[in-house]
């Protein structure tokens, strides 16, 4: 669509010049969903979600609502999205783990490094990724040099970090 996202400056030209390959390749389905989210927004997200949960499981304390909520939305104030760094990207009428297995989906996840970001949410490490499920949609500006590492070696951020503070 022709919505206007935000992200914050280097993580802005390195989207555009990922969208622009993609779209060099062929592969021009694929556009930005979601990006940058002020609080209001994230809460507003998370609250619709808490909402519709709550609705499909009547029987659900909030407590349980929330722990399935928080499998999928980050809670307001926690989201990478309100950093400017992270963007939603992909090529259905929502974001559904399925693009993963499509051409597009793994393109990005084989490629999106040499842009500098990174999947953020990947199928193997979803406990240590504070149990958010596999979103292939979702990616994360790190800069090329640490996302070409964390790529090479199979590193989510959290693996990276101790790494970085163990070196
Ligand atoms: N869906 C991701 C985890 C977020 O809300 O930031
Ligand atoms: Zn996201």
């Amino acid at each position: 669509d022709n919505r206007t996202y935000l992200l914050s400056g280097n993580a802005a030209f390195a989207a555009e010049a990922l969208i622009r390959e993609m779209r060099a390749n062929g592969f021009d389905g694929v556009s930005i969903t979601s990006a940058y989210r002020s609080y209001e927004r994230q809460k507003e997200l998370y609250d619709t979600y808490f909402a519709n949960e709550k609705a499909a499981h009547p029987d659900f304390t909030d407590e349980q609502i929330k722990e399935l909520v928080l499998t999928y939305s980050a809670y307001p104030g926690t989201s990478e999205h309100q950093t400017g760094l992270a963007c939603d990207m992909h090529n259905l009428s929502s974001a559904k783990q399925k693009f993963g297995n499509t051409f597009e989906g793994k393109w990005l996840a084989e490629n999106a490094w040499k842009f500098g970001f990174i999947l953020r949410y990947a199928e193997d490490k979803m406990d240590i990724t504070g149990g958010i499920i596999y979103e292939p949609w979702h990616f994360r500006y790190v800069g090329r040099s640490h996302a070409k590492y964390m790529y090479d070696n199979n590193l989510c951020l959290e693996e990276y970090i101790e790494y970085l503070n163990n070196k």
